[in-house]
């Protein structure tokens, strides 16, 4: 048997020698590690041993497996980077004097709603504000009013990072860095890609696109917040759309709430988007929280304001009819460049 396990090593190293590209290897690890394979059939022939043998039998036929798992997976590694560095050698090298044929080309659909959406909220006065997408714990979640082991955390699964810094899982973060920039009076908006371990599916993206405004001056009520969403979305409809508020809970808004739409893609039916319900929750929204103005450094005495979370991902989702979240990531151009002249 020692001398079968023997001899098998010698062909597999010399089939390993031989391998040249992923699916070699693969094939490999088929041929001795798959069911039929004669690391297999060795532990088959394991029955026939003499029982004071079994044992260092045993371990023989589990330190070849070994052996080829470790050769597999080394080569394996190999082979990857020679294939990178393949790819990269053989990528034709950029040519900047190339001029751009007009016709080429689309915006994604996520860059043409959130230009028409920030150029409605310029008109209406407010100022558009870029912000990191690597954010610290406190712009995320403290200034937020969502202090350590509040159970708020728990609706956003977090990717943090080895410094300790985590990916935005909302465009919230920037709330009490424009607050401190700008001071009150304030209208401004913060589009931004945000980022939630969440399990992929036609309607949920572990990677999407929000844009959050806020609105601070004197007087400022949830009439006002009314207000300015339906007049946002019925410019980007182009025709008024109905929409509905819940009570929605959010550390930094109080009130806060949920501003539904109807569905657009099955007019209210039901449907795999709006999970059959005919509405599709779009807006959380809210008063923001006097704490929240407070750690922004903004005199809760004399100032109030709103606050909204539109999901730009949804948005686009509904304006041109797109069923599957998963298309807009997917760098399908086939369906991406349709919106070239939407
Ligand atoms: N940041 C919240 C979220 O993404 C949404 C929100 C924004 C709620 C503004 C209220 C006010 O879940």
């Amino acid at each position: 048997m020692i001398e079968k396990t023997n001899n098998l090593k010698a062909v597999f190293e010399e089939k390993l020698k031989t391998a040249k590209v992923l699916a070699d290897i693969e094939q490999l690890r088929i041929e001795f590690l798959g069911k039929k394979g004669p690391v297999q059939e060795l532990m088959q022939d394991l029955r026939n041993v003499p029982n004071d043998k079994k044992r260092e039998m045993g371990q023989a036929i589990n330190t070849f497996k070994q052996f080829i798992e470790k050769s597999i997976e080394e080569k394996q590694e190999e082979l990857q980077k020679l294939e990178w560095q393949n790819k990269i050698d053989n990528t034709p090298s950029y040519d900047e004097s190339l001029t751009l044929n007009k016709d080429e080309g689309s915006y994604h659909p996520i860059t043409i709603i959130q230009r028409e959406v920030e150029s409605i909220f310029a008109s209406m006065g407010f100022t558009i504000e870029n912000y990191s997408e690597i954010v610290d714990d406190y712009h995320c979640f403290e200034a937020l009013n969502i202090p350590p082991h509040h159970p708020a955390r728990d609706m956003q699964d977090t990717y943090y990072l080895s410094t300790g810094q985590l990916l935005k899982t909302h465009t919230s973060a920037a709330q009490n860095y424009i607050m401190k920039k700008y001071g009150a009076p304030l209208r401004a908006i913060f589009p931004g890609r945000c980022f939630r371990n969440e399990s992929i599916d036609a309607c949920h993206e572990n990677t999407f696109f929000q844009m959050e405004g806020i609105m601070i001056d004197e007087n400022i009520s949830i009439s006002n917040l009314i207000y300015f969403m339906k007049t946002m979305l019925s410019e980007v409809f182009g025709r008024p759309v109905e929409v509905r508020l819940r009570p929605g809970f959010f550390p930094f808004v109080e009130p806060g709430f949920e501003l539904d739409i109807k569905c657009l893609i099955c007019g209210g039916d039901g449907c795999p988007s709006c999970k059959d319900s005919g509405w599709l929750e779009l807006c959380p929204c809210g008063m923001i929280h006097p704490k929240v103005l407070e750690y922004g450094g903004i005199d809760t005495e004399k100032y109030t304001g709103f606050a909204f979370g539109l999901g730009l991902t949804r948005l686009a989702m509904m304006k041109y009819g797109i069923k599957d979240i998963r298309t807009l990531n997917s760098g399908n151009l086939k369906a991406l460049s349709q919106f070239v002249n939407a």
